[in-house]
This record gives structure tokens, C-alpha cells and sequence, in this order.
């Protein structure tokens, strides 16, 4: 179980562990907690173990112990009986394809997507043409990089932004392509709010997405399988603030989880429909958390997939698996079924 990593996420990360670890099975399964550290390096197992007995990973406990070395404890373990990697590890450096690609390159099976899938489902922009492609609805949006907006104060400039609000105003969201957590998320309805929210994205990410500002409720969906996933229920976030932010998310107790979100039955299975069709569309597999909003003008659109959603206990999607019947330490098993299995898929197909 890697967790932990490089990103605003490591402390959700940390906490979704250490659920996962309680929860799973122990006569079923050997867990080898694997810290990844804030400045990216992995820890021993029992440095590991240490630092989430007393919470979250912080600073390196010990810097001068011993770091693991994925490869060679990974090989004598696979000699021993199947090792699966489960990569609890959010944002970039954990869900964007980075470390699945690493995982492939030891060829151990590891929970959820794989490389294309993870890099597509994380890339909001390259998320966004993809499944525009495939039909599914979406808050109109315009994807920039950074380039396009450097001569600030120019007159070039000054166009860009009163071109954006005429196209996807009156009010917009500004985010760094590549990110999670709302961290570069942010409002703009002037020339000026949104001069200095793409300066912020673009200060995460040198791909930005700005897109129009949807008025109405945000829904998810947990999704768990294959080429033909199961989809839940819907899930309901209300949040704290005026948007879902880093602090809502984190900090506060402000946001609303509701598991049973007051929604038509058309409306549920459109949701459900349009979950499964962007799980497939961006390659994803074994699970993913997929967003939505509702908007007031009736619109359902498609916000973001997920491929590493929170595993804590109040974390929506193994809530929503709960709801529907199967529990966390079940959802463990199916995943852990799934990883095994894809990664037998693959070895077929590179062997021939
Ligand atoms: N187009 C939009 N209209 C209204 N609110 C938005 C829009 N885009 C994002 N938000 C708000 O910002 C939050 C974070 O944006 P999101 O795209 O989900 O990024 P992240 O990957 O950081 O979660 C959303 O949960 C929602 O509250
Ligand atoms: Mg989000």
C-alpha cells in the first residue's frame, strides 16, 4: 500500500491508509505499508508502519533511516505469493500515470487504472477533448497555456480575457489543468478577478482550463470494474463555501456528504449512464469517482473523473459502495480481484 506522495493531498491520502489498512482483511491479505515522504522519498516498511500509528507521515520520521527500495522487496515478495500495489497516492506523482508506469515497468498488478487512464482522467484538459469527442455534456470551457498569456498589460492581453467572459461568462472557474484538491481552483466575473486567477493556475500548471461558472448542485458517482463497469448510486456535496474548496475539503466541517441526494429516477440513471460512458471513454479501470453538476437550468453535465478517490471513512466513494451493499473491506477485495486480474489481461497480450 503506497501512500502519502508530493501533493496537497498527503494528508487525505495518509488518512485514507490507514482505513484501508484497519479495514482489509487480515487473514486474507499481508499489508506492507510504503510511506512516500513530502519530498518524494519512500520509506522503509517499518518507518512506514511508525508514522501511521501516530497519524500522517509529516516530515520524514527518521531522515537518516533506511529508505525502501521498491524492486528487489517487491521481487522477493512476488516469489512468496501475489503482490498486489495499492497506489492510495492522489494528484500528480500518484494519479496522473507516473507511478502506474513505474509499476508496469516492475510488472506488479497494482488497483485502478493504468497509465493512459490515469494520465487522461488527471489532465482536465486533455479529459475535457476526449470526452467532448464522445458526446457527453460539459460546462462550456476553453483550454489555454501559459504562453498565451504572457505579455500581460498588453493590449493582446486585455483581448484574451474579454474574450473568454464574452465566450464563457458572465462568471467563469479558472483551474490548473493538472491538479486536484481545488488548489488553483478559482472564480473570476472581471477582466481583473481573471487576470489573476490564470496567473495563479498557471503558476501550478502551464495547461489551464477556464470554463463557464454552473449555478446548481454537484454530484458523484463511484464506479468499480472493467470494460463494463457497476456504477452506484448518486452522492450529493453541498458545500461550505461558495465553491468546493481546498478548506471545505479539508479544514472545515462545513461541507454536506449526502448519500442520498433527493433526485428524479431519470435523473439518477442519467447520471449513472453518463459515469459509466466517461469511466470507458478515458480508459479507466478498477475504480474511479465521477463528478458532476446538476445545474439549475437542468443541465447534467460532467465536471472531473477521479481515479484515486479518498478512502476515508467519510470519503463519498466507499460511502456510496457501502450504500450500495457492498462494504469497505468487500470493496477492498474486489479491487485487489481487479488488479489481478487486468494485470493477467496484460501479461497475455505482451507475451504472445
Ligand atoms: N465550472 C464550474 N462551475 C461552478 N463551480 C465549479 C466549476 N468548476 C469547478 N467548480 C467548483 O470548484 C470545485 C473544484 O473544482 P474541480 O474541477 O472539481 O477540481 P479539483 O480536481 O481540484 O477537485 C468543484 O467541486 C466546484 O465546487
Ligand atoms: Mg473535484
Amino acid at each position: 500500500m503506497l501512500f502519502g506522495g508530493r501533493s496537497a493531498e498527503h494528508d487525505v491520502s495518509c488518512i485514507s491508509a490507514r482505513h484501508v489498512l484497519a479495514a482489509a482483511d487480515p487473514d486474507t491479505y499481508e499489508i506492507v505499508p510504503v510511506g512516500i515522504a513530502r519530498d518524494g522519498q519512500w520509506m522503509s516498511a517499518d518507518s512506514s508502519a511508525a508514522a501511521l500509528a501516530v497519524g500522517s507521515l509529516g516530515d520524514r520520521l527518521d531522515p537518516n533511516g533506511p529508505a525502501w527500495d521498491p524492486f528487489p522487496r517487491l521481487a522477493e515478495m512476488s516469489a512468496e505469493g501475489p503482490v498486489v500495489v495499492f497506489p492510495l497516492v492522489h494528484g500528480p506523482f500518484g494519479e496522473d500515470g507516473t507511478l502506474q508506469g513505474l509499476l508496469e515497468m516492475a510488472d506488479i498488478p497494482y488497483v485502478g487504472s493504468g497509465v493512459l487512464g490515469s494520465a487522461l482522467a488527471m489532465d482536465k484538459l486533455a479529459a475535457k477533448e476526449i470526452v467532448t469527442h464522445h458526446g457527453l455534456p460539459q460546462a462550456r470551457y476553453r483550454g489555454l497555456h501559459a504562453d498565451q498569456l504572457t505579455e500581460k498589460g498588453s493590449e493582446g492581453h486585455r483581448a484574451t480575457l474579454e474574450s473568454l467572459l464574452s465566450e464563457l461568462g458572465p462568471r467563469v472557474f479558472v483551474k490548473p489543468a493538472n491538479l486536484g484538491s481545488s488548489v488553483g481552483v478559482a472564480p473570476a466575473g472581471d477582466v481583473t478577478s481573471l487576470d489573476a486567477a490564470l496567473a495563479d493556475a498557471a503558476s501550478y500548471d502551464e495547461w489551464v482550463v477556464v470554463e463557464e461558472a454552473v449555478t446548481g448542485r454537484e454530484i458523484e458517482l463511484a464506479v468499480l470494474g472493467d470494460r463494463i463497469p457497476q456504477v452506484s448510486g448518486p452522492g450529493e456535496i453541498r458545500p461550505g463555501e461558495a465553491f468546493y474548496s481546498y478548506a471545505d475539503k479539508y479544514e472545515t466541517d462545513a461541507a454536506e456528504l449526502i448519500d442520498e441526494p433527493d433526485l428524479a429516477p431519470d435523473i439518477t440513471v442519467g447520471f449513472q449512464e453518463m459515469a459509466a460512458r466517461a469511466f470507458i471513454a478515458l480508459r479507466c479501470s478498477g475504480m474511479a469517482r465521477v463528478d458532476f453538476f446538476l445545474a439549475d437550468d437542468g443541465r447534467m453535465l460532467l465536471n472531473e473523473v477521479n481515479t484515486i478517490p479518498g478512502f476515508t471513512p467519510i470519503s463519498m466513494y466507499p460511502r456510496l459502495w457501502q450504500k450500495a451493499g457492498l462494504s469497505y473491506p468487500a470493496l477492498i477485495d474486489r479491487l485487489v480481484d481487479l488488479a489481478l486480474e487486468r494485470h493477467a489481461r496484460r501479461r497475455r497480450n505482451t507475451e504472445r
